[in-house]
């Protein structure tokens, strides 16, 4: 099967927050239609969709009541037929979000199906990842079951074949269909430590990532469903080390064909984790980057992202979302295209959107936001605090929805928004970004077509320069034929080197600011290529 994933550029969707085409507030699969020549004109290859199906969204589609049917706000199953069949004909794919470590509590397994899911008389002493036990009572059975995410999304227990047959014949049908891959939702979890033991302070990671049947679950799958078609996998993997991601990767091993690492979006995430907030030290960003490319060149695949829909605007958090929003949006996307892997776009990156402060805490909608908040606010932490790392970190700053054009709530819809679209959309929104020729939407245009020209984005070795330098995160990438040189500036210093051999392939100011000289000025960032290699 071919390795045509290794050259594409993904797009990612949330559909809630894409567009909207019957007013009711909330985005659905005709809106998503609607916009598809706009996605193409970008260049992507592939749409991954985050969960359209049946839900009662305790956790926006990430808690499946039905794998089988549409959720009713996004539409219907002739709906779905319908975009499949229009991102196929504009030569697009579509990749499906799988979630499978737990289901709704309103799945019917959950409801007719005990051994299904993990009961307990005695629950251990696990956290869920949203706030507060990872176990709930049920009055109902009398004992307890494990959520590690909200009690609303139980645990599906994979010892048990029934579930593991049951959700490869549900992958089936939809490859059948017509989709052309998956992204795995935390599919790491899937193995438990059958003792279910206590973990540190009530982290219970050690027993539930990466756990011990995990690689023969996963054979399993490639087995039974994707070794039969021609599809991607992409496998959502908190705590995974590049040693992990090489044998979930390595194509000898029949798994998965690439993986998510959160290595990198941990990084300004103190002890306490991710609301702890700790600013970005970009040597440390440059090492764990390299780690990456480094272990997974001649093994297996990386995926690129700065962006999803559990994270916060890139730009807003490694770039200045003021007054260089623009060239910093442009450094960023620059820097992490031009490493090996597939890069991943998320909604609105692509026209630099950002973080967005909401006026009260009433107006978010995340679980996992307002739990933290509840918690923490329980626990006597001060609303300014909490809001501060919500402000940062909230994952309903990537929900914001899109921001189509400078219309009544960013031409998004025309009802009352699910959740309150960004004031800036007067500035910031995809007409303009159309409009003109510099936008950041143009630079990733060129920097995904640039993807299909020049081999060595593909293949090309990592090699990272300047180790220690605070401020520049450069690198090298070299084939046998080619080399590309990549400066990026992660701040508004002014730096000066020598200048690399080599063309202009991309860059994100007009010309260079010296001919003797490089000379990089506030979030620059420009490429140099080599055809000929060290020859040339
Ligand atoms: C990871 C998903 O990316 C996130 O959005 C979701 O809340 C959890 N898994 C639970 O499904």
């Amino acid at each position: 099967m071919s390795n045509w994933w290794k050259t594409a550029t993904v797009y990612q969707i949330y559909p809630r927050s894409f567009m909207d085409s019957n007013g009711d507030g909330i985005g659905d699969l005709q809106g998503i239609i609607q916009k598809l020549d706009y996605l193409k004109k970008l260049g992507i290859d592939i749409i991954w969709l985050s969960p359209i199906y049946d839900s009662p969204n305790d956790d926006n589609g990430y808690d499946i009541r039905n794998y089988y049917q549409i959720m009713q706000e996004f539409g219907t199953m002739e709906d779905f037929n319908q975009m499949l069949d229009e991102i196929h004909q504009r030569d697009m794919k579509l990749m499906m979000d799988i979630v499978v470590n737990h289901t709704s509590d309103e799945h019917e397994w959950f409801q007719r199906y005990h051994d299904f899911y993990f009961w307990q008389d005695q629950p251990n002493n696990w956290n869920s990842l949203f706030s507060g036990p990872a176990w709930e009572y049920d009055a109902y059975r009398g004992q307890y079951y494990l959520h590690i995410f909200s009690k609303k999304q139980p645990d599906l227990n994979w010892e048990n074949p029934k579930v593991r047959e049951k959700v490869y014949d549900m992958m089936r049908w939809w490859l059948d269909k017509g989709v052309d891959g998956f992204r795995m939702d935390v599919i790491n979890f899937i193995s438990k430590d059958p003792e279910l033991p206590d973990g540190p302070n009530g982290d219970g990671s050690a027993y539930f990532m990466n756990g011990p049947r995990i690689h023969e679950y996963l054979r399993e799958m490639n087995k039974e469903v994707l070794s039969k078609y021609d599809c991607v996998s992409v496998g959502e993997m908190p705590g995974t080390t590049p040693e992990d991601a090489k044998r979930y990767t390595d194509p000898n091993n029949r798994e998965l064909n690439m993986i998510f690492t959160f290595e990198h979006m941990d990084l300004d995430g103190g002890p306490n984790g991710k609301w702890d907030l700790k600013p970005l030290d970009l040597v440390g960003l440059k090492e764990n980057l390299e780690k990456w490319q480094h272990a997974l060149h001649d093994v297996g695949w990386n995926s690129l992202y700065w962006n999803n829909h559990d994270q916060p605007r890139i730009v807003s958090r490694f770039g200045d979302d003021g007054r260089y929003r623009v060239k910093s949006s442009k450094m960023l996307a620059t820097c992490l295209h031009m490493m090996q892997g597939t890069p991943y776009i998320y909604k609105g990156e692509e026209i630099g959107m950002n973080n967005c402060a909401l006026d009260s805490i009433d107006a978010y909608r995340d679980i996992e936001t307002l739990n933290m908040y509840k918690a923490k606010h329980d626990a006597g932490v001060d609303h300014e605090t909490i809001m501060t790392s919500i402000y940062a970190k909230g994952r309903d700053n990537a929900s914001t929805p899109m921001q189509w054009s400078d219309a009544s709530n960013g031409g998004f819809t025309t009802g009352e928004p699910w959740l309150q679209v960004n004031p800036n959309y007067k500035d910031i929104h995809v007409e303009a970004a159309l409009q003109n020729q510099n936008s950041i939407f143009y630079h990733y245009q060129q920097l995904i077509q640039l993807r299909k020209t020049i081999d060595v984005m593909t293949t090309g070795s990592f090699h990272l320069l300047y180790r220690e330098h605070p401020d520049i995160f450069a690198y090298e990438r070299q084939s046998n034929a080619e080399k590309l040189t990549v400066y990026c500036n992660f701040s508004v210093h002014e730096h000066q080197f020598d200048l690399p051999d080599g063309d202009v392939l991309i860059h994100n100011y007009k010309e260079l600011a010296s001919t003797d000289k490089l000379i990089l000025r506030p979030w620059e960032a420009v490429v140099f290529y080599v055809n000929g290699g060290h020859q040339s």
